[in-house]
């Protein structure tokens, strides 16, 4: 039995996907109709395959698509063209906003959470505030609403890829492209941060890299359905959805979760791009938690030796396990960012960094020779004053030993 519904998505995605052409499907579409009129009713992919027009690999493929589209097509005034992916928590297809005759992406929710009211509440509430935001690095967020019981956000469409693309293919960036993409992201939360909304799911799936290298935050502003460290051990099992990204407070379940955990996960990115390592790997996704509130960190230089020493500690600062060790905002993070991918000392680490070394002396923590490692451990710059430093003093601890011995001998 021909299915109409079907046969519309079916007939728009051959078309799309460069199968047939728009001719030889409205040629298909009549035949569809003459078998109707005669009784003996055939579908669509049955008449293109029969004029020799798909393959019935092809046609296995682009029904499979078209009947995933099903919920999406009764959202009125787009047309499905394609599914572009699918995650935790619902399904990404094409379409083209007809109106205006653009492509979008929308996101369709699962039938389910619309017996969640509270959830509803929130993915409105959010879903417009997302959609005040306008930023080049953020997927711009256009709609949200309801059709056929399927709640649904549409979005810009995005063509590339996305950082976990790259990424399961063991693919390890370059410090500045790494860079380069964490200065957008950070840019972007930025502008989020400043109209009080906080990602909370940042993370390489929702970091697009379009085709001129330009990085665009997704899934900001979409209301997620549990609490992060619920949506974090549902996560159990998917290779890559495990809570590698998530920061301390998130997983121990605090409520007032602001821009620093952003800035956490963030970090968390960037310590994978530039090591091709998770920061904390384990088997089991509460072994993965229970490391982030517990285990030190393996600095990324000690993992990839090519790395600056700056890079190292702007990861480390905006990996702290206590947000108030991170950076208190993303300017703040910017300013080193900016300053590392100058080739320059990223100063706000820095100060923490010998502000802390400072307390741990003062507290016996840190013995001297580590002290003077981390002196040595310095940027160029500061070393050479340091190494100045130590060179005067010697020399003044040599001319006094000299004045000593010429007066006694008098
Ligand atoms: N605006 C967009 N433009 C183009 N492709 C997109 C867009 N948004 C999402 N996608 C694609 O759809 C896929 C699924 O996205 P979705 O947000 O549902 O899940 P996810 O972020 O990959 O993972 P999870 O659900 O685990 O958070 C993405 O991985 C991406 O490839
Ligand atoms: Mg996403």
């Amino acid at each position: 039995m021909a299915d109409t519904n079907i046969d519309s998505i079916l007939g728009r995605i051959v078309i799309e996907r460069n199968l047939c052409t728009d001719t030889e499907v409205k040629e298909c579409i009549e035949k569809v109709k003459k078998y109707n009129r005669a009784g003996k009713p055939r579908s669509l992919a049955e008449v293109l395959h029969a004029s020799g027009y798909v393959t019935r690999t092809q046609l296995k493929r682009v029904s499979k698509v078209a009947e995933e589209a099903k919920p999406a097509q009764k959202i009125p005034g787009f047309q499905i063209l394609e599914k572009l992916g699918s995650g935790a928590m619902a399904t990404v297809f094409k379409a083209k906003q007809v109106s205006l005759d653009r492509m979008v992406a929308i996101k369709v929710l699962p039938n389910r959470l619309s017996e969640n009211p509270e959830y509803v509440a929130r993915f409105y509430k959010e879903g417009k505030a997302a959609a005040m935001l306008n930023h080049r690095n953020i997927v711009q967020a256009i709609d949200v609403g309801e059709a056929g019981g399927y709640h649904y956000f549409v979005m810009e469409y995005v063509k590339g890829k996305t950082v976990y693309d790259d990424l399961s293919k063991n693919k390890v960036y370059k410090e500045s492209d790494a860079l380069d993409i964490t200065i957008q992201i950070a840019e972007a939360l930025a502008h989020a941060h400043a109209k009080n909304l906080i990602h909370r799911d940042v993370k390489p799936k929702n970091v697009m890299l379009t085709e001129d290298g330009i990085a665009k935050l997704a899934d900001m502003g979409l209301a997620r359905e549990m609490s992060d460290m619920e949506a974090a051990q549902q996560e159990a099992g998917r290779a890559y959805g495990t809570p590698y990204y998530i920061a301390p407070e998130q997983i121990r379940g605090e409520i007032d979760i602001d821009a620093r955990a952003d800035i956490y996960a963030l970090g968390a990115m960037l310590y994978h791009m530039i090591t091709g390592k998770v920061p904390f790997d384990a088997p089991t996704p509460s072994a993965v938690m229970h490391k982030h509130l517990k285990q030190q960190l393996v600095p990324p230089d000690h993992l990839n030796k090519e790395l600056s020493l700056g890079v190292a500690e702007v990861v480390e600062v905006m990996m702290a396990k206590d947000r108030n060790e991170r950076y208190a905002n993303v300017k703040l993070l910017l300013e080193d960012l900016h300053a590392v991918r100058n080739g320059e000392a990223p100063l706000h680490a820095r100060t923490r960094f010998n502000d802390e070394m400072l307390e741990g002396l003062e507290q016996g923590q840190i013995g001297i020779d580590h002290a003077l490692e981390n002196v040595l451990d310095q940027g160029p710059e500061q070393t050479g004053l340091k190494m100045a430093l130590i060179i005067s003093l010697g020399a003044l601890f040599i001319a006094i030993i000299v004045i000593v011995m010429i007066l006694s001998q008098k």
